[in-house]
């Protein structure tokens, strides 16, 4: 839900640079795109090339195979202060998941030292607004640790979630006026739970100071969220069914790592006294560095797949519907890159190129 308004946020950005939105061509649950546009980006429009990759939404695209084929889930411990396999600007990602490991869909980050870690630093500012990275892989279930430290200010919020592209998500996010509580929240393709699936996890030394281990261990019957190792919080599948429908989180998703300004005057009431209230951007922290910020060290990922791929498997994809209102997910040995036809190689090659060329504007920095 707070991630929605995050991304309902970062619209007025797209909407200025695309073009489907000016001719009109938004998608939804009853509105499917054309053929001609056929994929329904993340952020609700169709059309062609980047809007059929991470997030393009199968169920409000033309078909469910409109969109790019999805990277199967690696087991890896990810250091995000490598920026190198980072891809500052989206626009450049061509679907290729051993290129870039997280692409930045909105904001910007930094390589950043704190009390003598490098780490990755994600930045919010008032006219820029706040970063969201994502994950080129997808994890389908699996263990998932991000080791971070959140923001401390009223109004901003951390936020470590999971995220299909038919809106199935797990988070951990940290509103800022509290430094030793967590929330812990899943949603089912999108659906506003009857009851608040929410859980607040309390006791956790400064969120702020002090380094954690954030981990969504989520597999096919159990989600167990945990703190540096410790269990606080699980949700069995048997307990979310309603009305013969499991409504757990079991599609293919990936990671995302944010930080967001949800004290802002263009967000709801709700939004805003969750968040601790408005932001104050007269903050010390804020004027010193010209930033809020919050600081991720390491990602590690353990692929717990219902079945074992082979080794032709590169990727995930939806199927048609199955009588329990969730599509199918198999592998497939089918490309993820929107330029890989035979005879488009060079027009892929150019584009590595420029994607190199986006100069990185990252300095090291030590931010207190
Ligand atoms: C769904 O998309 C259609 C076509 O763009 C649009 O007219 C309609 O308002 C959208 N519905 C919602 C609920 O956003
Ligand atoms: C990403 O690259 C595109 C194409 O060069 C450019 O229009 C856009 O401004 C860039 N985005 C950012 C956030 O730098
Ligand atoms: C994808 O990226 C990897 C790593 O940069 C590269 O070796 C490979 O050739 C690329 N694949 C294609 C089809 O371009
Ligand atoms: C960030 O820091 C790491 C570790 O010191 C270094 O390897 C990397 O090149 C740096 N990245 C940039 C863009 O400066
Ligand atoms: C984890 O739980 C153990 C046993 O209850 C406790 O001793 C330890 O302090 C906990 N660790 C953290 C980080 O909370
Ligand atoms: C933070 O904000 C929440 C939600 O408005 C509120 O319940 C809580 O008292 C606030 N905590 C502090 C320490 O300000
Ligand atoms: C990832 O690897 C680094 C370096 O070996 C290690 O310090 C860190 O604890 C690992 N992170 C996780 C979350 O396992
Ligand atoms: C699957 O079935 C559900 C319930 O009938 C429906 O809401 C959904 O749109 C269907 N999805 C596809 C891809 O047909
Ligand atoms: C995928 O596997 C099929 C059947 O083995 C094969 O015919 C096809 O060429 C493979 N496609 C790719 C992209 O490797």
């Amino acid at each position: 839900m707070f991630t929605a308004a995050f991304i309902a946020a970062a619209l007025p950005l797209l909407a200025a640079i695309t073009p489907a939105l000016a001719q009109g061509q938004t998608c939804n649950a009853t509105s499917q795109c054309s053929s001609d546009y056929p994929c329904c980006s993340e952020y609700g429009f169709c059309n062609t090339g980047t809007y059929c990759l991470g997030g393009c939404n199968p169920l409000y695209s033309n078909t469910v195979d409109s969109c790019m084929p999805m990277p199967i889930c690696e087991s890896k411990n990810y250091t995000l202060s490598d920026t190198s396999r980072i891809l500052s600007n989206a626009t450049y990602y061509n679907g290729n998941a051993s290129e870039y490991d997280w692409i930045v869909q909105q904001g910007t980050i930094m390589n950043a030292t704190s009390g003598g870690q490098t780490a990755l630093a994600m930045l919010l500012t008032e006219n820029g607004g706040g970063t969201l990275i994502s994950s080129t892989r997808y994890v389908h279930y699996g263990q998932i640790t991000a080791r971070m430290k959140t923001g401390r200010w009223a109004g901003v919020v951390t936020a470590f979630i999971t995220m299909s592209d038919i809106k199935d998500e797990i988070d951990w996010e940290f509103p800022g006026n509290i430094t030793t509580t967590g929330q812990t929240n899943y949603f089912w393709q999108g659906s506003i739970p009857a009851k608040t699936n929410g859980v607040t996890e309390s006791g956790l030394t400064d969120t702020y100071e002090n380094w954690h281990d954030f981990t969504l261990n989520w597999q096919p019957d159990a989600l167990e969220f945990l703190v540096d190792g410790n269990v606080t919080r699980t949700l069995k599948a048997s307990d979310t069914v309603v009305n013969g429908v499991s409504q757990y989180p079991n599609t293919p998703s990936r990671i995302q790592l944010s930080i967001w300004p949800a004290g802002i005057s263009s967000e709801p009431a709700g939004t805003v006294q969750w968040a601790g209230g408005m932001i104050n951007w007269q903050d010390p922290d804020y004027t010193s560095a010209g930033h809020f910020y919050a600081y991720v060290d390491t990602v590690s990922v353990t692929c717990n797949d219902p079945s074992t791929p082979t080794s032709d498997d590169t990727s995930y994809v939806y199927g048609s519907n199955t009588t329990t209102d969730t599509p199918s997910v198999s592998f497939s040995n089918a490309t993820t890159e929107i330029n890989a036809a035979a005879g488009l190689r060079a027009v892929g090659g150019a584009q590595g190129a420029l994607a190199m060329a986006v100069a990185f504007v990252a300095a090291a920095v030590t931010l207190f």
